[in-house]
């Protein structure tokens, strides 16, 4: 059995099927996540596989629990660290991881023991009675993280736990995420729509786009499905059909005025590629060359760009302000 199962869950807000039919298992240990632009999805999958909304159809099972039937033994299983800031702000660090293990009810000792050993593993053993107010951006996501895991849960889902954080910061919480799922054993589930990391911290990865999962496996063998190099040109005019000939080309993507071409020994092929737009009479205006990454996956798999979508999205964005989910 996997520790978690999710059967073609959906779930729909007037017009917009925000999930649809995602279906995943998740074995136990693993460090999964749920990659993909903003208003794909993540966090809605997120608030019902953690019971926080339920779903139109479909089911998913947490430890064996399901998220329906079953919400108390899911939630007693469970840590989240979500995008909405829940920390109590007036409190210390100390204090907020305790009052969370007394509403697990944990006892006094085990408390005192839990909360020592997630400070150690965030790094801010030394901040622990400083108020929460007085922490930076950084610091407070960790104690968030702390705090996710003081119950001891089987599995901790964590919606874009680096978002709106720098580089560094980002790299640390990398770390502790990376070592507590191998020393603990803590299957996690995390979103993302940062593809580096989901390629450098997944174990294995769900792409999502428009309510979908499109693309679900290893970042490795996701990438290998590119199996070439990637040829991005900027063309003045033109669409794809005239490399879609040739045969060292293997896929063709079209994302505004530019091309993305999947070609074996890229580097070697480019003269070629210019050469062929010339005699159709389309000048070539950029080439670019590089080894196939997620986001070339996610081209491949919705024909857009992450960034595109993103763009794209003016109306969930009115709903979602990214600056309001910064902290
Ligand atoms: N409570 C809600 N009411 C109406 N629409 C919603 C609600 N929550 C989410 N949506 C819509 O569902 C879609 C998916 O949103 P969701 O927040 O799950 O995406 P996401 O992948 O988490 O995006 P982001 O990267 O911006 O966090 C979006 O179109 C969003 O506008
Ligand atoms: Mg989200």
């Amino acid at each position: 059995m996997h520790i978690l199962e999710v059967e073609n869950l959906t779930k729909t807000f007037k017009k917009v099927t925000a999930v649809d039919h995602v279906s995943f298992q998740v074995p136990e240990g693993e460090l999964f996540g749920l990659l993909g632009p903003n208003g794909a999805g993540k966090t809605t999958t997120m608030r019902m596989l953690t019971t926080l909304l339920k779903p139109d159809s479909g089911s998913a099972s947490v430890a064996g629990f399901d998220v329906i039937q079953s919400r108390n033994e899911v939630r007693a299983g469970i840590g989240m660290v979500f995008q909405e800031p829940a920390l109590d702000r007036q409190l210390t660090g100390r204090e907020n991881l305790d009052f969370h293990g007394r509403m697990y009810g944990m006892k006094k000792d085990l408390r005192k023991l839990r909360i020592r050993e997630v400070l150690d593993l965030v790094e801010l053993s030394d901040r622990a009675n400083d108020l929460v107010e007085t922490y930076s951006g950084g610091m407070q996501r960790r104690l968030e993280i702390a705090r996710g895991l003081m119950h001891f849960p089987k599995v901790l889902f964590l919606d874009e736990p680096t978002l709106g954080l720098d580089a560094q910061t980002r790299r640390k919480i990398w770390e502790y995420i990376r070592r507590m799922n191998l020393e603990h054993r803590t299957t996690m589930i995390l979103t993302t729509h940062y593809m580096e990391e989901a390629d450098g911290l997944c174990g294995r990865v769900g792409i999502m786009d428009k309510g979908r999962i499109v693309a679900l496996d290893t970042p490795k063998n996701l990438k290998d499905l590119i199996g070439a190099d990637v040829v991005t040109l900027e063309m003045e005019s033109g669409d794809g059909d005239i490399y879609r000939g040739l045969a060292f080309v293997k896929d063709v993507v079209k994302h505004g005025n530019r091309l993305s071409l999947m070609v074996e020994n890229g580097e070697r092929k480019i003269p070629l590629l210019i050469a062929h737009a010339a005699k159709h009479g389309i000048e070539v205006l950029s080439v670019e060359l590089h080894k196939p990454s997620l986001e070339d996956v996610f081209l491949r798999f919705t024909g857009a760009t992450l960034r595109d979508r993103e763009a794209g999205d003016s109306e969930k964005r009115k709903m979602h302000p990214p600056m309001a989910r910064r902290r």
